[in-house]
């Protein structure tokens, strides 16, 4: 395996450009952005950091070639033409996830079971003897990629996607991945340095990466990668992350601004609740019953903001039409924390007119499958009344002029 390594990390479409970023913080070199990941080189150290350390990125993968697969015989064939007793041993035991996009195949077990066969007759081929497969935890990991009749081969450094930080113990219905939610409090400008109230906080997701952030832990430190089982590198990689986890652990700091989430739901906050507790953040992170339509007056001090409403009608106060006289209360409640930059994701497209502000700054992302937007703008301080007609309540959008942490955010 060559010194430096070509790898590609993950991420929703729509934060490429947040993970280049970061990718870069931690030490990665010739970065390139491509449709939803980042293609990068680096050493294995620094691999490992990218594993340790990204709270953006959702896997890290070892490409292993891309070819043309036509049918069945051809995505065999491919396959076998991989040279994989360089990545496995018969003790070794993987599996294979594949995913389709325009296929001739339609089903991915089809292509992964394809897959399984060429790499077992390979290393029977060439070993002797078969690794054995272990869908649930095996010690390598094949990531097969259709597109049409384009096949690209990796091997996935992190085993479990990195979003599975391991806090997550009670879900809600609709949580944001933990990677989605750092990639919005980078898009932000979010560092830790600054308070944090999220007034729709579910099941803590944003809170907690926030936190994480603030305590300068690293995303990663409760698990381990697959990497570390691998039969060329897992000695090497395990040696190189017990110190990166021990430098990890050593720099953590206390968190010295306050984090706040509130939620009318009391199962949600039960949620929060038991997640926050299992990130290690409990005494960092205070959380209330509370409507967001009608929350308390922040410090004064300022912060950030940053919440995601519900999308669609879970409120049961009748549909759209609901949905855009809750985004239009949520408005005046949150324009009045005079000082506080106030962030948005919507997945609602009415939701922009029905706040009624001018947005400082706005990106299209993807939150899984659903098209979103962020939204960030700051708050004044000067609450709208009620009775301002939607669409033309033009003194609501005089919000503050944008300060520096807002710039740029076009160009990120
Ligand atoms: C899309 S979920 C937020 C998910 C959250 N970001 C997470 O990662 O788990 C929206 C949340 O808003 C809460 N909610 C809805 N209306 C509210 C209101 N008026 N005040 C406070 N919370 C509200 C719901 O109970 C739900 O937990």
């Amino acid at each position: 395996m060559a010194e430096r390594l070509a790898l590609f990390a993950t991420t929703a479409r729509g934060t490429e450009d947040l993970l280049a970023e970061e990718l870069k913080e931690l030490g990665a070199r010739r970065i390139r952005q491509d449709r939803g990941g980042v293609r990068f080189m680096a050493s294995l150290d620094e691999a490992l950091k990218v594993c340790l350390w990204s709270r953006i990125a959702m896997r890290v993968l070892y490409p292993l070639g891309e070819f043309e697969a036509h049918g069945a015989e051809g995505l065999y064939e491919a396959v076998a033409s991989v040279p994989w007793e360089e990545h496995l041993t018969p003790d070794t035991t993987f599996a294979v996830e594949a995913t389709l996009k325009d296929s001739e195949h339609s089903h991915t077990g089809f292509v992964a079971l394809k897959v399984k066969d060429a790499v077992v007759d390979r290393m029977r081929d060439k070993q002797g003897a078969r690794p054995d497969v272990d869908p649930r935890n095996p010690d390598v990991r094949v990531v097969a990629h259709l597109v049409r009749e384009r096949l690209s081969l990796s091997l996935d450094l992190c085993g479990e996607p990195l979003h599975r930080r391991g806090y997550r113990v009670r879900p809600t219905p609709a949580p944001l991945k933990e990677t989605l939610a750092a990639a919005l409090l980078r898009a932000a400008g979010y560092t830790g340095e600054e308070a944090l109230v999220d007034p729709m906080c579910g099941s803590g997701t944003l809170l907690i990466e926030g936190g994480l952030i603030a305590r300068r832990r690293a995303p990663g430190i409760a698990r381990d990668f697959a990497v570390e089982k691998w039969p060329h590198l897992g000695a090497r990689a395990r040696e190189l992350l017990e110190d990166l986890r021990a430098d990890a652990r050593r720099n953590e700091r206390k968190v010295a601004v306050p984090i706040l989430g509130f939620d009318k739901d009391p199962e949600a906050l039960e949620a929060a609740r038991r997640n926050v507790k299992a990130a290690k953040l409990a005494e960092e992170i205070l959380l209330e019953e509370g409507d967001a339509t009608k929350l308390p007056p922040l410090p004064a001090s300022g912060g950030l903001l940053l919440t995601n409403p519900p999308y669609g009608d879970r409120l049961g106060s009748g549909g759209q039409k609901g949905m855009k006289s809750f985004y239009f209360k949520l408005g005046d409640s949150l324009r009045a924390q005079a000082g506080w930059r106030v962030w948005v994701l919507s997945g609602n497209p009415a939701f922009e007119s029905a706040f009624h502000s001018r947005p400082r700054s706005r990106r299209d992302l993807w939150n899984g499958p659903i098209a979103c937007t962020l939204l960030g703008y700051s708050a004044r301080g000067g609450a709208l009344t009620s009775e301002a007609p939607l669409g033309v309540a033009e003194d609501a959008l005089d919000v503050a002029p944008v300060r520096p942490d807002d710039e740029g955010e076009e160009q990120r």
